[in-house]
């Protein structure tokens, strides 16, 4: 039987740390929006459909904008989204039930690669659970509150978490399920790998993706991608 993945391209945040007037997602990185870029690396890969989350105000435009100015043909639905990253993935969830595997991505990470995503899908089939990640280059400590230092774990051992994250459907599925339950110790979830962990008793197994896979997050985010994106399109020529 063959197997279906979908992916889920989260765009419904607001990008507080962006301060900017159109939402970090919707803005141009030369002529495109950035959540062109990052639904175009899925339409261009294996995967069999799409999805993308967005503010409710802004399926329309998602809709007209981006999906058909652009024809993003593996784009099976776009749909609202929720008040945290997590609602907005279990929105997400609920709009596949056929999946068997799902890949979920920051709509904020417009510099994924096919590359990634494929090693994404085998890692899910074989291990039910991944992350892209990058292992960090820089020294890590912990601090406390003062920031006087408390702890510097062993480098060997920390990597920078992206996405795409890759998991089981069914799986995912019932860690969200649980975690709509008990919703106590979901004030630090910040991905779908810890509710997998957390709920699912399930870990994640890291797998080496780009460091250019940077997530827009602050002004200088958008020069940073700019400058990758060029010297792609100087590559290719
Ligand atoms: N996201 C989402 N739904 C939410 C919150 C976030 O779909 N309720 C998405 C964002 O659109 C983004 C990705 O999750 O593509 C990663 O989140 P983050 O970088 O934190 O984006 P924002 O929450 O929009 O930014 P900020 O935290 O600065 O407000
Ligand atoms: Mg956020």
């Amino acid at each position: 039987m063959r197997t279906r993945k979908t992916a889920l391209i989260l765009a419904a945040g607001k990008g507080q740390r962006m301060h900017s007037e159109v939402k970090k997602q919707y803005m141009m990185i030369f002529d495109k929006p950035v959540l062109y870029y990052s639904v175009k690396a899925f339409c261009d890969s294996s995967v069999d459909n799409i999805v993308i989350v967005t503010g409710a105000e802004d399926v329309d435009y998602v809709r007209e904008e981006i999906v058909e100015k652009y024809g993003l043909s593996k784009v099976s639905d776009v749909i609202p989204g929720g008040k945290e990253r997590y609602d907005s993935t279990y929105a997400g969830l609920m709009a596949c039930p056929d999946s068997d595997y799902v890949l979920i991505h920051d709509a904020a990470r417009p510099l994924v690669s096919v590359k990634v995503i494929e090693d994404a899908i085998l890692g899910a089939m074989e291990y039910g659970a991944v992350a892209a990640g990058v292992p960090a280059k820089d020294t890590i400590r912990i601090v406390d509150d003062e920031a006087f230092s408390r702890e510097t774990p062993d480098r060997r051992y920390l990597w920078i978490v992206q996405t795409p994250q890759a998991f089981s459907y069914a799986e995912l599925k019932a860690a969200y399920d649980c975690m709509r339950k008990d919703r106590s110790g979901v004030k630090n979830i910040t991905d779908d790998a810890m509710v997998l962990e957390t709920y699912g008793g399930k870990k994640t197994r890291m797998i080496m993706a780009e460091y250019e896979n940077i997530k827009i997050t602050t002004p200088e985010d958008i020069e940073l991608a700019e400058t990758f994106l060029k010297s792609r399109c100087f590559l290719k020529k």
